[in-house]
């Protein structure tokens, strides 16, 4: 277990929240701004170096090519296509043994940001370690060493050396992990709520604004704080009610104690990033919601205790929107890596 589980007693998150006034039309507070950087601090764009670096290229060429897969037909971008904005239209996925993934595919723009750890329970603690376990996850290999006789088949040794010059062996699965991290460490998406936060007011429009100032006083920026709003720490979901009769879950999911086996433990999960969620239904770790809308009613509902009257919930999905930024140029395959896009992944 690698990250530090942080929980917070729902007392706590109210006393975070700053005190707003409630009236429902306003422009919003002047101090909004000052506040928001202080909970959420804005995400960088990647330079072009970042992406053009020996690593990130090999990481790149490697996330698309479905020849590196046990079925010879399944890729990184089969479950985290560029249609979905790094995520998966199905509520679950299909792996390289053609079996049902047990969770959501979550979007992997901006995750090697993510703070406290990657996946639904923050059960893996880098980018590298989430990759080089796939290969005997998602991809299909019963080893991960039988993963290097494909690669070098299908040419990669030379962009290995490149990638990693002072090593001798550069060929490794620990290697093919640095090299996806590499890579996915430059999908960093900035919006216009970044643009809004550095000052340029006219980059989130005055609802938007009105919907982040909803964000802070309801209660959502308790959880999903940080440069992701989410990421950052485990959280039951689930705290008012539970969750299961809301998303229709049809085989709830106890969460972390599924690993711990700790009852404690029951319900805890990641709180999930949300930058470009406007973008990556279906929601939740079982993609049980379809639509953002009700995805953030069952929000207020369930971590919260509260009915949001509709107004609310209309500013809330306004500052989402302003959390999609544009889909990085390199979230593509190579030119000639073949890759093909799964039926039913895209909208
Ligand atoms: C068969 C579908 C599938 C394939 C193929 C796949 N993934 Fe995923 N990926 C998932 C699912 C499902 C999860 C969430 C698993 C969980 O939390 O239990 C995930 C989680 C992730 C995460 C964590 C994101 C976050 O915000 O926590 C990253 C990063 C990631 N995958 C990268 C990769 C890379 C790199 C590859 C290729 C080596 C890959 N994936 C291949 C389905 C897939
Ligand atoms: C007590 C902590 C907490 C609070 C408060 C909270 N959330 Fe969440 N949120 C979570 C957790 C944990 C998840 C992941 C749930 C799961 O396992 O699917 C999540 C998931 C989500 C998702 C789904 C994202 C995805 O990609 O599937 C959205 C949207 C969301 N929250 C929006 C909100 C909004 C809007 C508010 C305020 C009305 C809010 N949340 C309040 C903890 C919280």
């Amino acid at each position: 277990m690698g990250p530090r589980l942080l929980r917070m007693a729902s007392c706590v998150i109210a006393a975070l929240v700053p005190a707003l006034s409630a009236a429902q039309d306003r422009t919003p507070a002047p101090e909004l701004r000052e506040t928001a950087t202080a909970l959420f601090g804005t995400l960088r764009a990647p330079t072009p170096a970042e992406a053009e670096a020996p690593m990130a290229r090999l990481g790149q060429a490697l996330f698309w090519d479905i020849r590196l897969s046990a079925d010879g037909h399944t890729a990184c971008g089969s479950c985290h296509v560029p249609g979905a904005w790094g995520a998966d239209r199905r509520a679950f996925s299909r792996d390289a043994r053609g079996r049902s993934t047990s969770r959501h595919s979550p979007t992997v723009l901006n995750s090697m940001a993510a703070p406290a750890g990657l996946r639904w329970l923050a059960d893996r603690p880098s980018g590298a370690a989430q990759a080089e376990n796939s290969i005997t996850g998602s991809m299909g290999f019963a080893r991960a060493e039988d993963i290097l006789p494909v690669l070098r088949r299908h040419g990669y040794e030379p962009a290995f050396r490149a990638a990693f010059p002072n090593e001798a062996n550069p060929l490794t699965p620990a290697n093919y992990g640095r090299a996806l991290q590499a890579y996915q460490a430059t999908l960093r998406t900035p919006s216009a709520f970044d643009r809004w936060l550095a000052g340029e007011d006219s980059a989130m429009t005055e609802r938007q604004q009105r919907g982040l100032q909803r964000f802070l006083e309801t209660g959502c920026a308790a959880c999903h704080n940080g440069p992701l709003l989410g990421g950052a720490m485990m959280q039951r979901f689930g705290v008012a009610e539970d969750y299961a009769p809301h998303t229709g879950s049809a085989r709830p999911d106890i969460g972390l104690a599924a690993v711990t086996k700790n009852d404690e433990d029951r319900w805890i999960f990641r709180v999930a990033p949300l930058r470009n969620v406007a973008r990556t239904a279906p929601y939740f770790h079982d993609g049980a919601v379809a639509d953002l809308r009700q995805a953030t009613r069952i929000m207020a509902r369930v971590q919260l205790g509260r009915e949001l009257e509709e107004a609310v919930v209309d500013d809330l999905l306004a500052f989402m929107e302003a959390l999609t930024g544009d889909l990085p140029a390199n979230y593509a395959p190579p030119a000639g890596i073949p890759f093909e896009v799964p039926a039913g992944a895209a909208p």
